[in-house]
């Protein structure tokens, strides 16, 4: 009986891309198979992947979680008092572990929409929050958030964006500034948008939040050459490739790369190829980008956002901003 009761609560669907989207295979053959050696960071979140990011959050080192979860903590009244959302929609939701200071100081009748490309999670997650919030609806959304949004539910009622996590560093200039034009035009009057981003500050500090001492962050770096060869039939072996991380100053980001040990030969057999890798070589696996303040309101300013509130901790090392539809009342 119970169990009914929460599944009512509870429900999960495919958002359909709106945009052309490459599968891995096709990512892997544009990526790997010829130099600069890349893929699109969302293969790391497999089941095994993203339970490895939630334990990155929780090492010594990365800062970006506690900082943001303190700010959310800190300022959730007043988010939910200025916004008053019928609904919740987070980008890249994962644990939707932070999302609980704004589920927490709400009193009732909300429903959340958490929208990531780890189905696994999702659900894993979505049964979680309907029984510890016994008056919140789920609604899972599976899909990729990079593929176009014109799919998404339209909703009666304000709506309030998530985007945490600093994961708006994860896309270059370009896709920033597309993603959150897009998300912009989906946005009515009263709409609003919190969006978390990670800060630029010594670099040996950023350093150390990507390359922590347990060997996590290279644990999920190396998942990926798991997914590689479960998806595409690959022989790539973990323990010949070394997990890199170094902050670019120039291009103020952080590089994450998957470095060959050896000279290799490394067979995909879904693409009938060999990849041949040198001693030293690497295959660029993420980036996140850190920005400064003025930064942030600029790309919030410049894709047609109105930034209301700017929320940092007393070092400036995280942003959380708060921002609505720029022209909309
Ligand atoms: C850096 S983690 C952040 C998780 C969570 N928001 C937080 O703040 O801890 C990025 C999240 O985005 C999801 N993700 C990555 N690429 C995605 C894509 N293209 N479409 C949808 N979700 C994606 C991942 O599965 C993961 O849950």
């Amino acid at each position: 009986m119970e169990g009914t009761q929460y599944q009512q609560r509870l429900s999960s669907r495919k958002v359909t891309p709106t945009r052309a989207l490459s599968d891995i295979a096709a990512d892997a053959a544009a990526g790997l198979l010829s130099r600069p050696r890349f893929m699109p960071p969302k293969y790391f979140y497999d089941a095994r992947g993203s339970r490895l990011f939630d334990a990155i959050c929780d090492t010594p080192e990365y800062y970006p979680t506690r900082t943001e979860d303190a700010l959310l903590e800190q300022h959730a009244r007043v988010i939910l008092e200025q916004t008053r959302p019928a609904h919740i929609i987070e980008f890249g939701s994962g644990t939707s572990r932070k999302t609980r200071r704004l589920l927490g100081a709400c009193d009732s009748g909300l429903s959340y929409w958490p929208f990531d490309v780890c189905e696994a999670m999702l659900h894993e997650t979505g049964h979680r929050l309907v029984q510890e919030y016994d008056w919140l609806d789920v609604n899972v959304l599976v899909g990729d958030y990079l593929a176009g949004l014109d799919d998404l539910p339209q909703l009666d009622g304000a709506c309030l964006y998530l985007f945490l996590g600093g994961t708006i560093g994860n896309f270059n200039p370009r896709q920033a500034r597309d993603f959150l034009v897009e998300l912009r035009s989906l946005m009515k009057p009263g709409d609003s948008l919190l969006l978390g981003a990670d800060r630029l500050k010594d670099s040996a500090v950023l350093h150390a939040a990507y390359n922590d001492a347990d060997g996590i962050t290279a644990e999920f770096n190396l998942n990926l050459l798991r997914v590689l060869n479960r998806e595409l039939d690959a022989d790539f072996e973990p323990r010949h490739f070394r997990h890199r991380a170094l902050f670019d100053g120039d291009r103020q980001r952080i590089e994450m790369y998957l470095e060959s040990r050896r000279r290799q030969s490394v067979r995909i057999g879904a693409l009938d190829a060999c990849l041949e890798l040198d001693a030293g070589e690497r295959i660029l696996t993420e980036i996140s980008r850190k920005f400064s303040r003025r930064g942030l309101e600029s790309l919030l300013r410049e894709t047609g956002f109105a930034v209301r509130a700017h929320y940092q901790p007393d070092n400036g090392w995280y942003s959380l901003l708060l921002a609505g539809p720029d022209g909309l009342s």
